[in-house]
């Protein structure tokens, strides 16, 4: 692909930020636009070792607001879009679902309009969406989801993010935008925000308080290293097939309760504390609403098209992501502090 000007989106939050990473110092011949509103997930420090490179720019903005998008758009002639922005948590949705509404669907269809209204013609353009698998909702025991699998979204983020998808592809199908899809499974690694299961449970591990499990700890979920996640991404945007749709997942499905009972054994190794210690703060606490059972995505297409497959086995992306906590003490500090107490409290304490 000959595009030059790429438009990331959502590029300070955790995913995002592997994402530009791999893309600055992949193609040093283009420019990379960093376009984040840094709400209380998005985060610089997440890319401070790219931020002085001359092919990165960074934009702080709203997606939201669609004046400020359609003269970006016009201002820089973006050639691709690699939209991330999000709110991304599903307990946050179900506290807060408006900001979900906002940002996951108004904001993605502010960005389609300035995309189509900037590129006259759509020739070697590309707006490529990053979605979630929570879209086609929750399996049993058995199955997988695959690309034809029928959206069926349960939480306000998945609602959310389930509409944004339908809009991309409205938007290829009515107008013709050049667009690409893919639904990707739990991800994990550096610079996760500690609301989320794994870095919550290591950051209160590490502090010797409850590891909040909800229900029985039963619900499975597929997960995928980061930097995985974003080897696809950058496959997917230059050899996936314009107008398709690309499921994204690690073939690594956990009982919530066996993945902190092995992140309990690694976090003992780590501190050097007796086997069986971290594994005492282990608290089962209320569900949450309308929590979806099991995810499990088929990434066969995605291997048999485009070569894809994950690079870590969990235990070594699990040991590795353990480490970049235990020695990014001060990038933990800075976001646990603040409004997180508030958050935290609100979530967990009262519950
Ligand atoms: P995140 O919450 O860590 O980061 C989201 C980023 O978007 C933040 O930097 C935030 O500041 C920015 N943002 C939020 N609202 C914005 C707005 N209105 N305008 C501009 N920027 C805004 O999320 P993440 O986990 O990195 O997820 C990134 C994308 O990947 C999301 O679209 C999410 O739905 C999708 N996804 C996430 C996972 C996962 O496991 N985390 C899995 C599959 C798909
Ligand atoms: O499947 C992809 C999705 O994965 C992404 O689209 C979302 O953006 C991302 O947040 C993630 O959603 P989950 O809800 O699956 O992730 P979370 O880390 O919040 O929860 C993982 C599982 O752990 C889930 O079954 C709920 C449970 N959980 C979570 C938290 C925060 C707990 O038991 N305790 C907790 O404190």
């Amino acid at each position: 692909m000959a595009s030059r000007k790429i438009l990331i989106t959502g590029g300070a939050g955790f995913i995002g930020s592997h994402v530009v990473r791999l893309m600055v110092n992949r193609y040093p011949d283009y420019h990379i636009y960093n376009l984040d509103k840094l709400t209380y997930a998005g985060n610089l420090e997440n890319l401070r070792d790219v931020e002085s490179k001359p092919n990165y720019t960074f934009i702080k903005a709203d997606i939201v607001d669609g004046e400020k998008m359609q003269s970006l758009f016009q201002e820089h002639n973006f050639d691709g879009v690699i939209h991330l922005a999000a709110e991304s948590h599903v307990d946050r949705s179900i506290s807060n679902p408006m900001e979900f509404i906002m940002t996951n669907i108004v904001g993605t269809v502010s960005l389609l309009n300035a995309a189509k209204a900037s590129w006259k013609n759509f020739e070697g353009k590309l707006f490529y969406h990053v979605s979630t698998d929570e879209v086609y909702g929750s399996l049993g025991e058995e199955g997988f989801f695959t690309e034809e699998t029928k959206y069926d979204p349960h939480s306000p983020y998945s609602a959310s993010k389930a509409s944004s998808d339908h809009l991309v592809r409205a938007y290829h199908d009515t107008f013709g935008l050049p667009i690409k899809i893919s639904n990707c499974s739990n991800n994990y690694g550096a610079n996760h925000f500690p609301e989320k299961l794994i870095p919550l449970a290591i950051h209160n591990i590490k502090n010797s308080k409850p590891i909040p499990v909800y229900g029985k700890g039963e619900n499975v979920r597929d997960w995928l290293y980061v930097e995985d996640h974003a080897s696809a991404i950058d496959l997917i945007f230059h050899k996936g097939k314009v107008g398709d749709t690309y499921n994204i997942g690690g073939f690594n499905e956990w009982k919530n309760i066996d993945l902190i009972q092995l992140l309990c054994k690694i976090m003992d190794q780590k501190l050097g504390r007796e086997e069986g210690t971290s594994a005492k703060l282990i608290t089962y606490v209320k569900d949450r609403a309308g929590h979806d059972l099991r995810y499990a995505i088929d990434a066969a297409k995605l291997n048999r098209e485009l070569g894809w497959k994950p690079s870590l086995q969990f235990e070594e992306g699990l040991e590795k992501t353990v480490d970049w906590y235990l020695s990014n003490e001060e990038w933990l500090q800075h976001v646990t502090s603040g409004d997180y107490q508030k958050y935290y409290e609100g979530q967990y304490i009262k519950r």
